[in-house]
């Protein structure tokens, strides 16, 4: 207990220390980070020049297809003037899979004399090799007929039809991407290739060119590094990447900012990708945070591109959007090899699915992972657990999953329990079970020095080392703490031992399978190290630095539970199992969910927290969600109150607060603001089904689970801006939610001519709005209401009782709403399995269309599995047919039998009610009607008796839309 007293002590100190001093003190910026300042200054210096030389040129008479691979290889000479001589770095140009154009710059360092002899030479290539989804990534075979090559370029087609072409020139080195006849992706528009090659400290000045800096080459001077000794020397890799025609650009998370990338340019703080501890991030920020994804999407009509710059080092991005038309950007990285995939494609979900089908796509997580998660640091002991566990069933609001903080462990000692607060575990999980319940576990990166597991990682020598090649000692939650390392394959084999099923009396060994786990503090976060975080001089698994695997090592550490997880059980068994991590790379998105660190509890994160999820989901990791309520302080209760109502359309939905921060759960408020929070959490239960639905289909295709405005109207440029609202999936309900303080009204934004049925809440209403062009409409809000609008076309299923859990759903009948659009027309679609298993994988699942028109609502199953069969029992016990009024009989008809539904009106819409059509099988709904119903075909003008509440709204409308309102239609 003493060591651990101190260890807190100093944990308390050291957070201290961070709070009071300011974050862009901690942290790099550019011009103090120095292969960052290095590369910007050759920009500037490239720019300048008034008859500037490239440096860099492929060797004409070195390029040649394999013919065995149809790879293109050659060399790029980098000339140096001061020498007369060039260095060579080998290249290859490959098609891969789903039109990604990779380029690869090596160097050979293999005799190269590094300051520290036991630091391994190589560039380091192996970043692919956690990324990616495999090792054999398709390489699309380049027909002989199709490459072209002559004594400046050398080029192919690729694309359905040929429609695309990838062009190398020799000199200067220039790789660009065409659509058509246009450039799309120029690399090297701007010259800012640069490529530091080997070289010592005796001899830098003749290796140097006029354009380039020597700062910070071969030491540090950042206020904070230590004894950095750069063994390597310079070996940064840098390019320019010009988007023709682009002025929207997407990704490259994670950063506190908007979803359209803003202009870096005069700013000292590019977008950088390094994965730290940056607790109480700030807004409106290009600061670093806890996870990378080096890819960017950038979209306009009839295009759109992507770029993945596979890298795992420390990383600086600048954007700059001043030219007229286009969007440059230049991307720098401590070390590496270069390695840059260019994709094309008409959507911008074409680019996710090129994108995806690289690193993959996102677990299908299991459906309890989709409901609601209660966490807070710390649910102290069982009895406060159990206790928290009933009172949601007290005031009845479904969830699914409890946590436990790192004071669950006694001293901080992971795949420990504090024996006096937990003596009974097992009994525990037993108890959640019950109901459905699920706990999750925190189970950090670092081990405390000095207890059985930490001493076996050190005799295996399986942990992160320090520059001498001795194990790492540094400071962390427990204290003094060790590391494992992830990246050594010896590790794996440790860590399914902590985590395997048994029956001796091992931490996990004899739980049940209602737990999960968190890993957090993987950046990795580290109290005294620099910038929180590793140094870069520390060794891992192959003697890498640190410096360059830094951003993917997260990665390999949730990657790592996730397969011991799934060891557990023997294959026939096995269960998907959940993991969130804060640390995060691209590919991050096939193993973990991902939250946003440590926000705070204030408004601007609140409306921070969308942007960032939208960003994530574009950029592949889509499980992505902030802490409901803010993790410092103590939110008001309105704004805790809208925090859950924009937190329920977080694909990763959980409350989670400091242990300085008062109790908040959701009856905490009390009163009307605990009813309001109550109904949001049971909306996000109802929506499940769509959830899921919308999961599984980021999981097939890598489409964004929150889908940005945008994507479905790329002809209209205004929706690009839109970060403030998007739809669930596919499913078309339309969210805006409620960020602002006080707010009695909200402005939504209809992207096109379509109807938008309102949905507030979920509920069906008399209103439909319709614009004859894009604009917005403004809504009063209450507390009470989340605005959402069900676009017109669309079918949306949902289960609308209370229950306990997901898991006690299963079986519930579901509602379907159906909103024809201005044709008449709807569809939607409806995935289920059993939600927790890997037997979806043999086709053992239901995957529904649902289809309407004016006459007729019908269901085709896409498959008949024994999964399929087993859901004979559940119905469809509600049909809602919004803005119909002219029913005058409906049958169903399903199995050769036909029956007769009742039906009701409700204000404008119609209600089918038991129709007990059954999930698993076709049916058909006949629909007679005398005409009477009001369509967008027969209607240009309001229609029936207007309310004076009715033309108050309409005169709103008007005032707040550039664009006229077409019809707007109420009972
Ligand atoms: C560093 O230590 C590890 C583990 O003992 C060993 O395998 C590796 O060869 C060492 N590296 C060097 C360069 O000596
Ligand atoms: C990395 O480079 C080495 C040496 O050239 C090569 O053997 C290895 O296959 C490369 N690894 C990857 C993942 O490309
Ligand atoms: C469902 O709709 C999709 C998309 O329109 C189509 O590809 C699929 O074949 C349809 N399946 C069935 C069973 O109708």
């Amino acid at each position: 207990m003493k060591t651990s007293f101190s260890g807190i002590i100093l944990v308390l100190l050291i957070q201290l220390g961070f709070v009071l001093s300011y974050k862009e003190y901690l942290f790099k910026t550019c011009s103090s980070s120095g292969f960052c300042h290095r590369n910007r200054e050759f920009a500037r210096n490239v720019q300048r020049a008034t008859n500037f030389v490239p440096q860099y040129a492929i060797d004409p008479k070195s390029v040649e297809v394999d013919p065995e691979l149809y790879v293109i290889k050659g060399q790029v000479l980098k000339h140096l003037a001061q020498l007369g001589k060039s260095v060579q770095l080998p290249f290859e140009l490959t098609l891969l899979d789903k039109n990604n154009v990779r380029f690869q710059i090596f160097e050979d360092r293999s005799t190269a004399q590094p300051k520290n002899a036991l630091v391994n030479t190589a560039r380091y290539n192996e970043t692919t090799k956690w990324s990616f989804k495999t090792d054999q990534v398709t390489i699309e075979r380049v027909k002989d007929e199709k490459v072209i090559k002559d004594e400046n370029h050398v080029s192919f087609q690729f694309g359905k039809d040929g429609k695309y072409r990838a062009e190398l020139s020799y000199s200067p080195v220039r790789l660009v991407i065409y659509a058509g006849d246009e450039a799309q992706l120029v690399m090297n528009d701007n010259n800012f290739l640069n490529y530091e090659h080997f070289r010592t400290e005796n001899e830098n000045s003749k290796h140097l060119s006029p354009y380039e800096s020597d700062f910070d080459m071969f030491s540090e001077s950042f206020k904070e590094t230590r004894h950095d000794k750069i063994p390597m020397g310079p070996e940064s890799i840098s390019s320019d990447f010009t988007f023709k025609g682009f002025k929207h650009v997407y990704g490259i998370p994670e950063h506190a900012d908007s979803f359209n990338l803003k202009d870096t340019t005069g700013s000292d703080l590019p977008y950088r990708l390094f994965n730290v501890d940056i607790f109480e991030y700030v807004p409106n920020s290009r600061m670093p945070m806890y996870g990378s994804i080096p890819f960017l999407l950038a979209s306009k009509p009839g295009v759109s591109v992507g770029l993945f710059w596979i890298n795992s080092a420390d990383t600086f991005i600048d954007i700059n959007k001043k030219h007229e038309k286009d969007t440059s950007t230049h991307w720098m990285s401590e070390n590496g090899v270069l390695d840059v995939v260019l994709t094309v494609g008409e959507r911008p979900e074409d680019i996710n699915e090129s994108y995806g089908s690289l690193t993959g796509y996102v677990q299908l997580p299991p459906l309890f992972s989709l409901g609601y998660h209660q966490c807070r640091w710390n649910y102290n002991d069982e009895k406060d657990v159990l206790n928290i566990n009933s009172l949601f069933d007290e005031h009845q609001i479904p969830y699914d999953v409890i946590w436990l903080d790192v004071d669950y462990a006694d001293s901080r000692k992971y795949f420990t329990w504090q024996p006096e607060k937990f003596p009974d575990p097992e009994g525990m999980l037993k108890e959640l079970d019950i109901t459905g319940r699920n706990l999750v576990l925190i189970i950090d990166t670092h081990l405390k020095t000095g207890y059985s597991l930490s001493d076996t990682i050190r005799e295996k020598e399986i942990t992160i080392k320090d520059s001498e090649n001795k194990t790492f000692v540094g400071q962390c939650w427990p204290g003094e703490a060790v590391w494992l390392d992830s990246m050594n394959p010896a590790s794996q084999e440790f860590w399914d031992e902590q985590h395997a099923l048994s029956d001796e009396n091992t931490f996990m060994g004899r739980f049940s399978t209602n737990f999960y786990i968190w890993n957090d503090m993987n950046e990795p976060s580290i109290f005294d190290g620099i910038e929180t975080t590793s140094l870069k001089s520390n060794l891992h698994y192959g003697n890498w630095e640190h410096r360059s695997v830094h951003n993917v090592f997260g990665l390999t550490f949730h990657e790592a539970t996730y397969k011991a997880l799934v060891k557990r059980l023997e294959s026939t068994e096995r269960q998907r199992p959940f993991i969130l991590t804060r640390s995060f790379y691209a590919g991050s998105q096939r193993t973990a969910a991902m939250w946003t660190g440590d926000n705070m509890s204030k408004w601007e994160y609140l409306k921070a927290s969308i942007p960032m999820v939208l960003t994530l989901g574009v950029s592949g990791m889509p499980f992505a969600g902030a802490d409901v309520g803010g993790f410092f302080g103590d939110p008001s209760k309105e704004l805790l109150t809208r925090w859950y109502q924009t937190g329920i359309w977080y694909p990763f939905f959980r409350a989670h607060a400091h242990i300085d921060s008062r109790r908040r759960e959701p009856w905490v408020p009390g009163g009307s603001y605990t009813s309001i929070i109550r109904d949001a959490i049971r909306l996000r239960y109802a929506l499940l089904p769509m959830w899921y639905t919308s999961f599984f289909e980021s999981s097939q295709t890598g489409v964004p689970v929150l889908k940005p405005t945008f994507y479905d109207n790329l002809n209209n440029i205004e929706s690009y801006d839109i970060e403030d609202q998007f739809y669930l999936g596919n499913s078309g309900i339309l969210v805006k939610p409620v960020t602002d303080e006080g707010a009695s009204s909200t402005e939504i934004y209809l992207p096109d001519e379509q109807i938008y049925y309102d949905f507030t809440g979920g509920c069906i209403s008399n209103r439909s709005y319709q614009l004859t062009e894009p604009g917005f409409i403004t809504k009063d809000v209450l507390l009470a209401d989340i605005p959402m609008l069900l676009k017109g076309g669309s079918i949306v299923a949902a289960k609308n009782r209370y229950r306990r859990s997901s898991h006690l759903m299963a079986n519930d009948p579901y509602t379907l709403t159906v909103a024809l659009d201005k044709d008449g027309d709807a569809s939607g679609r409806l995935y289920v399995d059993d939600g927790s298993s890997f037997n979806y994988e043999r086709g053992e699942y239901l995957y529904l269309n649902f289809t309407a028109n004016k006459t007729s609502i019908a269901s085709t199953a896409e498959n008949n599995s024994a999964f399929a069969e087993s859901l004979g029992n559940i119905k469809v016990e509600k049909l809602q047919l919004l803005g119909r009024r002219d029913i005058t009989e409906a049958k169903a008809e399903c199995d050769g039998e036909t029956w007769n539904l009742s039906f009701k009106t409700e204000g404008a819409n119609t209600i089918v009610t038991n129709p007990k059509l059954p999930v698993n099988k076709n049916w058909t709904v006949h629909l007679q009607s005398d005409g009477s119903s009001q369509s967008a075909e027969e209607e240009d003008k309001p229609k029936g008796a207007l309310s004076s509440g009715l033309l108050v709204s309409v005169g709103a409308i008007l005032a707040s839309s550039a664009a006229a309102l077409k019809y707007f239609s109420i009972l």
